[in-house]
């Protein structure tokens, strides 16, 4: 990306709906396909993909409904996912390696590992989440481009 510092951040946005697994997913591809095409390196792309992933799906599986944006720039990816509710009553224990509310349905698809939020956490550079009961949840995600 040496070549290329000038450009203006690129902002994407998505609509993501409660419960729809057939489009879970989309925004995170769509995001990723844009990062390739504008040629940031491999990790970067892998990190950012993973983030807005697991953001996306929690929106899917433990919302109720929301949106997704990227701003993309030359030093840094930024990732913004907001929601309507119900919000982490607990932010520390939502952050625990498998720890997860999924119903048996959501972990019958292959969901619920409890890896989303620590997954975020490792790929991000910086990572903010905002959220308590019966509000709804951000989260701040930054991913530098040279780590
Ligand atoms: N957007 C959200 N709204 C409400 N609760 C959430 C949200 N994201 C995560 N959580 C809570 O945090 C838990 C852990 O999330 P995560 O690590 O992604 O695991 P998983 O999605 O597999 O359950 C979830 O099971 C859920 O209880
Ligand atoms: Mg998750």
């Amino acid at each position: 990306m040496d070549d290329n510092k000038q450009f203006k951040p690129l902002k994407l946005h998505f609509t993501v709906e409660q419960g729809d697994f057939i489009r879970a997913g989309e925004a995170s591809s769509k995001i990723k396909k844009v990062l390739s095409q504008l040629g940031f390196p491999g990790p970067l792309i892998r990190r950012v993909a993973i983030a807005a992933y697991e953001a996306e799906m929690n929106i899917v599986i433990h919302s109720w409904g929301g949106e997704l944006e990227a701003e993309i720039g030359p030093e840094h990816v930024k990732i913004v996912a907001r929601d309507r509710g119900p919000g982490i009553p607990d932010i520390a224990l939502a952050m625990e390696e498998g720890y997860s509310t999924a119903p048996d349905k959501v972990r019958e698809m292959g969901f619920g590992a409890g890896m989303g939020l620590p997954n975020i956490q490792n790929c991000a550079t910086e990572f903010i989440i905002e959220s308590g009961e019966g509000k709804g949840t951000v989260l701040r995600i930054l991913i530098a481009v040279k780590e």
